[in-house]
């Protein structure tokens, strides 16, 4: 493809109708146009999150489920608004499934403390990939220390997917599968579904990290069969310091306090506590109430520019990219080269150059894109690269910014050999 086109996911209109909404992206960066190619790091905010954002705290900032004024009582409806909101986005059977965290990582962390200490023993087995992200790994692996747990990993193939032909031998003895949906590095979309089939038929349960699935693509928890959903609300528009852990209603009943303080308590006596139901039991002390009404208005922008065709619209920018990477010489992108079962996360390296330079250069174009290992330290040592640079795109990318990426590169090449 030689020259810029629009995606089908989007028309022209609609595409510059939504990066209106992003006041951020109309910035010069270098005296050059900002290209916002970091969206897997942390996405940018329209307008209407950051007005609900502000507006909560011009009208209606107040502590939730403490005070009997009315404000109070205004905030507390809002943040247990947006927790609906959220529930419904994901397909939750009801909102009393769906913790608000800090982020992903915090959610995970959740799990492996408070469901990894009730349920695992010396010899129990967890089943994790080599492709997560250390969010997905640390806790794994504390957790294993503490409780004498036995990690193993599925590995995956030369074009970065999941090799599953021993899953099922893989998954004896197994108590919790915990797998990324899509890699933050090789773009792999995992199958999830079919590993989740096999592993509760195991007696597993499985934790799936969304981070980056839920932002950009129709997730519903119920149609996947999965058991935990972990994501982080920054990565889909919405802001930072506010995440979810979505859980089976069963096991999140079963589970004992991760964090404890105020909120999370029926009684406290000097002797000792007993805890309040799920959710508020894993939401110690005060949440980033203005962060969750946000999230939620977020989640009602995605609702309706449709998480069908904001994966279409990514999927035509990945396939374009692609193609558009192939031409410059030297360069090598990782993970699966179809868009078929690829999200629109690109690493790659370009010979006889270093990611952060490539970086450094592509800053200088007014190019925004991540180096390094991307908190996959495992997955680098294996792909056999200390680091990667990263395009990652979302809603709001137009192929301009992808041929202005494949020039920069092309630039870096000549500047670096
Ligand atoms: N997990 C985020 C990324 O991949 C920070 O960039």
């Amino acid at each position: 493809m030689a020259a810029a086109q629009i995606a089908p996911g989007f028309s022209v209109g609609d595409l510059l109708t939504l990066r209106r909404e992003f006041p951020i992206l109309h910035q010069q960066v270098h005296g050059k146009p900002l290209a916002f190619l970091d969206s897997g790091a942390s996405s940018q905010k329209p307008q209407r999150v950051i007005r609900a954002l502000t507006e909560y705290y011009e009208r209606t900032n107040a502590n939730v489920h403490r005070g009997v004024y009315q404000l109070s009582e205004q905030a507390t409806f809002a943040y247990e608004q947006a927790r609906g909101k959220v529930a419904r986005f994901i397909g939750a059977r009801s909102p009393r499934e769906l913790i608000f965290t800090r982020n992903t990582t915090e959610a995970i962390n959740l799990v492996a403390n408070a469901w990894g200490g009730a349920n695992l023993r010396p010899g129990d087995r967890i089943l994790l990939t080599v492709m997560e992200h250390h969010s997905n790994l640390v806790p794994w692996h504390m957790l294993a220390q503490r409780s004498g747990a036995v990690i193993d990993y599925l590995q995956i193939d030369g074009a970065g997917r999941l090799v599953l032909d021993d899953l099922k031998r893989k998954l004896a003895g197994v108590k919790i599968v915990a797998l990324t949906h899509q890699s933050n590095v090789l773009g792999t979309i995992t199958p999830v579904r079919e590993i989740a089939a096999q592993a509760h038929a195991a007696g597993a349960v499985v934790l799936v990290d969304g981070a980056q699935s839920v932002p950009h693509m129709p997730v519903d928890v119920q149609e996947l069969g999965i058991d935990f959903l972990a994501f982080s609300g920054h990565k889909m528009c919405g802001p930072t310091g506010i995440g979810v852990l979505w859980g089976r209603k069963a096991l999140l009943d079963a589970m004992p306090p991760f964090l404890g303080g105020g909120s999370m308590i029926r009684t406290v006596t000097l002797a000792g506590s007993t805890y309040a139901d799920v959710p508020a039991r894993f939401e110690a002390g005060t949440p980033a109430i203005g962060e969750a009404i946000a999230l939620g208005e977020a989640v009602d922008f995605l609702g309706e520019v449709g998480m069908e065709r904001i994966h279409a619209h990514e999927q035509e920018l990945t396939v374009y990219a692609l193609d558009r990477l192939a031409e410059v010489a030297g360069l090598k992108v990782y993970g699966p080269l179809s868009a078929d079962d690829r999200g629109g996360a690109l690493s790659f390296t370009l010979d006889g150059v270093h990611p952060h330079d490539i970086a450094a250069v592509l800053d200088g174009e007014g190019i925004a894109v991540r180096a390094g290992h991307h908190c996959c330290q495992p997955l680098h040592t294996l792909l056999d690269v200390p680091a990667t640079a990263r395009a990652s795109f979302y809603l709001y990318n137009i192929p301009e910014e992808i041929d202005r990426l494949a020039a920069g590169l092309v630039k870096a090449r000549k500047l670096f050999t």
